[in-house]
Order: C-alpha cells, then sequence, then structure tokens
C-alpha cells in the first residue's frame, strides 16, 4: 500500500515522537534529550534517547534508530501501512480511501482488522451493559462497589446469554466472521456457522498500552464455570506479555514512582476504584519476565500483592528470581487477613493500603526473612544458607548481591567475609568485559582511542574538547581517526550524532557493534565524571602518541648510526630532544 508523501509528512507534524515514545516509557529530561530504558533490548541504565527538535530516537546501546513512524512499527509491532493509519486516525489527517481486492473495500491488515473487530464488540457490550438486558450485571457491580465512572473508564460490558448475540450484531454490519474467530470472538459450529465465545458474562477489554483492544476476559455472573473466560493468543495478543489496565495505569505509575501488581482483573478494577491508580494485574498467568520487560519502561520500583494463600507465597518465591534478574527492586506485600487486594481495600480502605505498601519489606528482605528465619536446627540452618547463597550467586548486580549478602550474615551470625569466599569460589555469572582487544568482526582496536571515540558519541556536547586539544591528532588507528573527525564535523553542524548515519554501511557493521557495546558495557556516569574521562583518556592517548613518536624515532636513529649518515643523526637527535621536552612540558601542565 502506498501513502501520498505529504500525508505523511502532515502526520509526522502533527505527531510529537516524546509523547507517543511516553505511550511505552517512562522518559526523563536529559539537556535537550529524553531519556528511557530501551524498548528494544534489556538495558541497566537508560540509553534509549528520544530528540524532540529532531523527532527522532536513538539507542546508545543497541543502535535502533528513527523517527516517530519506525518507532511505531518498532514498539508497537506495526507494519508501515499499520502505523501511518494509526497515527493518522490519532492526528485526523483523513487519508485517501482507496480501494483494493477484489470485494471494493481496503485491505486491511489482521492485525488492524482484530483491533476494529474488538473495538466494535466493546461498543456492543457496554450497550449491552447499559440496556434493560443487563441490569442483572449492572446490579451485581454495584453490589461490588463498581461506580458508572470506572465501568466507563475500564469500558465493561455484557456479553448476553445466547448462543449469537454478538455474531448477528456483527453479521448485521456486514462484517466477517471469520475475522471475528481469528479475533477469538466467535467460534466455529459444527455445521458451518459461527457463534458466540462469550455468553452472559462481564466482559473486560484487555488494552495494550496504546488503548487498542488486544483481548477480552469475561467472568461468569453469580456461579458457573469457568468463572473467567479468556480471549484466545491471536497475532494481537499474549497473556504473559500483556498486563491489564497498564494503560490507564501508566500516568499513575509515573506520577508515584512505583507500580503495584495483583492477580485478578477485579482487584485491579477495584483498587482503581477505590481511588488507588497505579495498578495493573496479571491475566491468569504468572508473572513472566516480559511482564517485568513492559513494567520496567515505566518503572523499576514494584510491589506485587500477593494472595495470602500457598498459591500466593509460592507465586512470590518464583518472582523472586525474576525480580532480581530484571534488576528491578520489588516489593512484597502479603495481605493480612486472607484477604486479596479488592477484600482488603473494601474492608480498610485504601489509606490503610498505602500504609502497608510502605512498610512493605523488599523481596530480598522478604525471602530472606522467610526462608532462613525456618530453620531449627544447626543443620537444618546451615542448609538454608547455602540455598541462600545459591540464590545470591544468581544475582547479577553487585550491590544488590552484595547488601543480600550483607542480611544473611546478620540473619545467619556467619561472617560476611566467609560469606563471600564461598561465592567466589564458584565460577562467576558475570561475563567480565575486560580486555576487549578484537571488535565482533575480528577487527583490532585500540581500546584507549575507541573508548574515547565511545564518549564522544555517547556526549557529543563534550566532543568538542577533543577537537579543541587537537587529540585526533595522536590517533594511531586511522579509521578510528576518521571517525572522530567526523564526528566532530557532525555535531558542530547538526548538534546531534548518531551512529548509524555516520557508519551506514555493512562494511562498517564490526565497528558499530563494538560501538553499541562498549556503551552498554560502559558504566554510567555522572556529569563531572563524564569530562574527568574526557581528560584522562586524552592525556593517555597522548602519551601514548609520544610513546609511539619517540619509538619511531629511535629506530630511525639506529638506522642513520648504522649508515653513518651524521646530518641525519644530528636532525634525529634534535626532534627525539624536543619531542622528550614537549612532552615533559605536557605533562607537567595538564
Ligand atoms: P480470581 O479468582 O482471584 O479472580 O482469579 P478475581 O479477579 O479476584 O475475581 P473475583 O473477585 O473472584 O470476581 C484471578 C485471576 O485469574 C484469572 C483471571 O485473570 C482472574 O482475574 N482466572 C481466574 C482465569 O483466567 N480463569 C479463571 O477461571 C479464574
Ligand atoms: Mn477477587
Amino acid at each position: 500500500m502506498r501513502f501520498d508523501d505529504s500525508k505523511i509528512e502532515e502526520i509526522k507534524s502533527r505527531v510529537d515522537i516524546v509523547e507517543l515514545a511516553s505511550e511505552y516509557l517512562t522518559l526523563k529530561k536529559a539537556g535537550r534529550n529524553y531519556l528511557g530504558l530501551c524498548p528494544f533490548h534489556q538495558e541497566k541504565t537508560p540509553s534509549f534517547t528520544v530528540n524532540r527538535e529532531k523527532q527522532i530516537f536513538y539507542c546508545f546501546g543497541c543502535g535502533e534508530g528513527g523517527n516517530v513512524i519506525t518507532l511505531l512499527m518498532k514498539i508497537a509491532n506495526k507494519s508501515f501501512p499499520e502505523a501511518i493509519k494509526y497515527l493518522a486516525e490519532k492526528t485526523g489527517v483523513l487519508l485517501p480511501v482507496r480501494t483494493f481486492g477484489g470485494d471494493g473495500r481496503e485491505k486491511e491488515s489482521l492485525r488492524d482488522e482484530i483491533f476494529q473487530l474488538n473495538a466494535r464488540a466493546a461498543q456492543y457490550f457496554a450497550r449491552q451493559l447499559s440496556s434493560p438486558g443487563g441490569k442483572a450485571v449492572r446490579d451485581y457491580l454495584q453490589k461490588r462497589a463498581v461506580t458508572e465512572e470506572t465501568v466507563r473508564q475500564f469500558r465493561l460490558g455484557y456479553a448476553p446469554d445466547a448462543w449469537r448475540s454478538l455474531a448477528d450484531d456483527m453479521e448485521g454490519g456486514g462484517l466477517s466472521l471469520k475475522m471475528a474467530e481469528q479475533a477469538g470472538l466467535v467460534i466455529a459450529g459444527k455445521e458451518g456457522g459461527f457463534y458466540d465465545r462469550f455468553r452472559g458474562r462481564l466482559m473486560f477489554p484487555i488494552e495494550n498500552p496504546f488503548g487498542e483492544i488486544v483481548a477480552f476476559g469475561g467472568r461468569i455472573i453469580g456461579e458457573g464455570e469457568p468463572k473467567y473466560l479468556n480471549s484466545p493468543e491471536s497475532p494481537v495478543y499474549s497473556k504473559g506479555k500483556n498486563l491489564y489496565g497498564l494503560n490507564k495505569a501508566k500516568e499513575a505509575i509515573r506520577r508515584n514512582g512505583f507500580c503495584l501488581i495483583v492477580e485478578g482483573y477485579f482487584d485491579a478494577i477495584s483498587l482503581w476504584n477505590a481511588g488507588v491508580r497505579n495498578v495493573v494485574a496479571t491475566l491468569g498467568t504468572a508473572l513472566t519476565r516480559d511482564h517485568l520487560e513492559l513494567l520496567r519502561r515505566y518503572t523499576q520500583d514494584v510491589v506485587a500483592l500477593f494472595d495470602p494463600d500457598a498459591a500466593g507465597r509460592k507465586a512470590l518465591d518464583r518472582s523472586l528470581e525474576l525480580f532480581l534478574g530484571a534488576n528491578m527492586s520489588a516489593r512484597a506485600l502479603i495481605l493480612p487477613d486472607g484477604c486479596d487486594p479488592d477484600d482488603f481495600v473494601k474492608k480498610y480502605g485504601p489509606g490503610k493500603l498505602e500504609e502497608l505498601i510502605t512498610l512493605a519489606p523488599a523481596i530480598s528482605d522478604y525471602y530472606i526473612d522467610s526462608v532462613l528465619g525456618n530453620g531449627k536446627t544447626f543443620e537444618e540452618n546451615r542448609d538454608l544458607v547455602k540455598t541462600a547463597m545459591e540464590f545470591v550467586g544468581k544475582i547479577n548486580n553487585e550491590i544488590e548481591r552484595n547488601l543480600f549478602i550483607k542480611r544473611i550474615a546478620e540473619k545467619s551470625g556467619i561472617d560476611q567475609a566467609l560469606l563471600k569466599r564461598e561465592i567466589h569460589r564458584k565460577p562467576a555469572s558475570v561475563p567480565s568485559g575486560a580486555g576487549v582487544k578484537k571488535a565482533s568482526g575480528g577487527m583490532a582496536v585500540n581500546p584507549l582511542e575507541f573508548n574515547l571515540i565511545r564518549l564522544m558519541l555517547e556526549y557529543p556536547q563534550k566532543a568538542l574538547l577533543v577537537d579543541d586539544e587537537n587529540i585526533l591528532e595522536c590517533f594511531l588507528e586511522p579509521v578510528l581517526k576518521d571517525l572522530g573527525s567526523r564526528i566532530i564535523q557532525t555535531y558542530k553542524l547538526l548538534g546531534y550524532v548518531d551512529v548509524n548515519v555516520l557508519l551506514p554501511s555493512d562494511e562498517d557493521k564490526p565497528l558499530r557493534e563494538h560501538i553499541y557495546k562498549m556503551s552498554v558495557e560502559a558504566p554510567p556516569t555522572d556529569d563531572d565524571r563524564v569530562e574527568r574521562n574526557f581528560v584522562d583518556n586524552m592525556r593517555r592517548i597522548r602519551q601514548k602518541w609520544y610513546k609511539e613518536q619517540k619509538r619511531q624515532v629511535q629506530h630511525k636513529l639506529r638506522q642513520a648510526q648504522e649508515s653513518g649518515d651524521s646530518d641525519l643523526i644530528r636532525e634525529l637527535t634534535f626532534q627525539k630532544q624536543n619531542l622528550m621536552k614537549e612532552e615533559h612540558k605536557y605533562l607537567n601542565q595538564s
């Protein structure tokens, strides 16, 4: 499908890449740019950079970059036409209607068709809820204290207790039931034809972070099995990758700086309804790594509210490793009196819940208290410490690991140093980034020069320091020298630097990858440290340069001595002395 270029420009001019990216991750302003955790690779410190003036994004970690359209394509998994349509709708730009295919209608992508059918189904269910037939469900919601406002905000609905109600409505509207089957809304019957999947249920539309409906959950009214019926997985829905309520909660998550995770639709709705809005729910699965990756884009602080039963505790134990592996600071909250979050907030109110959240222990403390606290004999305790230490071995973050060891030491009375030795006996699971001499493509790399290039790319505003000091003159690696001068030129010209633009070809790939790699591995630095890193690095490069120059002169000198060329000897000796003087001066002044 082709779109008019002017339409694309019009759309681009009406959207803001910072706003679009913020739908999907939390960005913080950093100078002229906005920074966040990259959605395209796992990272601990933000290197995903969005530039509002240029309307571009670029990740210094993985090298992904582009404009608002490519961003949407990548984070929302949309094709180019899907992205254009989404943005056109959002910005109110009218795309010319074109006819494609034999049926005279525009060909939609499967994903777009499913989104549209789901949106239509949600409207249908909402209408049914407010119709006379929905009275029983409205009463039920009222009984559970869900306000009309909450019903509207979550687009709750009612699927009538009939075999063909949504199906009839859709067919009447000229929609393809074959397609509705792909969306999971209807099921193919034995004699051909389709019937409704959801019958006699309170409907919860499940939105992705862009507000598109990806699936539904339907709760039975009264008794019956299953209590919840959910849409099957589809091209737009995977339960292990979606969190119920996230689209609604993201504002409050940012405001509060943390997110509550609960286990049920009703818990999420009920907390929201009680004014606790930074809440999401898993969708009938245990928490997955994908869930945390999704959440981490908004906040790195989560409080998991687990049900007080054995299953809840087990879920907690399992998620512990997940949280530590994902580098998130998680707190665990098991509610008292056998309450689930819905019961609790009704019984004690949101204030009491907030109080418990504040007091909730870090999930690692919870682990230590609940695991290490239970040993009765010496042997039992020893084994528990062993288990805990095995666990510690899996924590990648060194600070986190040391804290954990400290807590184990306190709890068990075993000396910290001893515990640490115990850990170090096992081979470390963390690969060391030291000693990188070759880039991925087998390219030899001068680590000092390379690091300076990496710094220039990451902090181009400081790249002019390199220019002022003429350090590129001292580069021994011609490729890096050339790249360095192009960085400076580009920055002077455009005010920003993009590796993909500087190194676009396949040939440059090893260099490009090496740059990304070093960027990811480089420890985060604050502003003063950045400058110091530059200065140190430049100084060492120049020292190395002097050393190399002296070596060369020395070499020539030896040759001249062999051939007995006294003019040349004098000249070279002079050069050598000059070099040494210069070096001496340089070392003393810097
Ligand atoms: P719960 O049984 O705790 O449901 O299941 P709930 O959300 O608290 O609902 P109420 O308060 O009983 O009305 C927790 C979650 O597990 C999934 C749903 O996502 C539910 O919200 N679940 C549960 C299913 O998918 N199917 C089921 O049959 C039951
Ligand atoms: Mn419940």
